[in-house]
């Protein structure tokens, strides 16, 4: 048996019903989860569990992206549970994920992917007693229940705008707009697939995505 420790980023958190959906698709694979939590993360939590990604030059991004709102941690067991999401889920950038992949259906751009998923056993292990320490991601008997919950909360009145958050991003790459009113229509966008976080959350999962529109904006200039 495998253990494997999934974070739904804030794109699929803080958009509940795209969260619900890829937690249900992962828990379809037959696998179960032994422990669930939503939480907020720390600045000092994103930076160890990203410790790998120090140095890079997304690494500043990826802290900011991924304490932008609140992310749901998982961990799932199963035979072959690693590598069985991270079919799943895809390869890491959302242009490069086939649209039959949960990051090609609900991931938005590039590295804003909807999901972390352990890449080995050894992750694995040291990734749950990152987050059983420091995040307090503990194994319950409730987990899956919990789960069940969760989803059965967020699908009901699904709404889900992935599709149009998308085309407002490659519009303004495509036609280098990095206005105000880029951000604006995100948080617009954001918000009807919002529910019960806080408006901060929306403000600064937007102000991640952005970022990433006005980086690649640089880069093609
Ligand atoms: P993860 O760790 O989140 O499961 O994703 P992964 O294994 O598929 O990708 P990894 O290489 O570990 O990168 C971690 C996360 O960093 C962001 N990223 N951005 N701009 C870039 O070049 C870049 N590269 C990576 C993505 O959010 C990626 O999931
Ligand atoms: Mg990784």
């Amino acid at each position: 048996m495998e253990r494997s420790l999934v974070i739904i980023k804030p794109d699929g958190a803080v958009r509940r019903t795209v969260g619900a959906r890829v937690i249900e698709a992962l828990h379809g694979l037959g696998l179960r989860v032994r422990a669930f939590r939503e939480m907020r993360v720390s600045q000092e939590l994103a930076e160890k569990h990203y410790a790998v990604h120090k140095g890079k030059p997304f690494f500043p991004w990826l802290v900011q992206f991924i304490t932008s709102g609140r992310v749901l941690v998982l961990v799932f067991e199963g035979e072959n549970a690693i590598q069985r999401i991270r079919d799943a889920l895809g390869p890491t950038f959302v242009q490069k994920a086939p649209p039959d992949t949960l990051r090609g259906r609900y991931g938005i751009w590039g590295g804003i992917n909807i999901a972390h998923a352990s890449d080995s056993p050894e992750t694995a292990a040291t990734e749950i007693d990152l987050w059983s320490r420091e995040g307090n991601v503990r194994e319950s008997d409730g987990a899956e229940k919990e789960m069940l919950t969760y989803i059965e909360r967020y699908t009901a009145e699904a709404s889900d705008h992935t599709s149009e958050i998308r085309e407002v991003v490659v519009h303004a790459i495509d036609s280098d707009d990095v206005s105000s009113s880029v951000l604006e229509s995100l948080e617009v966008l954001i918000a009807k697939d919002a529910r019960d976080v806080e408006d901060d959350e929306v403000e600064k999962l937007a102000e991640a995505i952005f970022a990433l529109v006005k980086e690649e904006v640089s880069k093609s200039g």
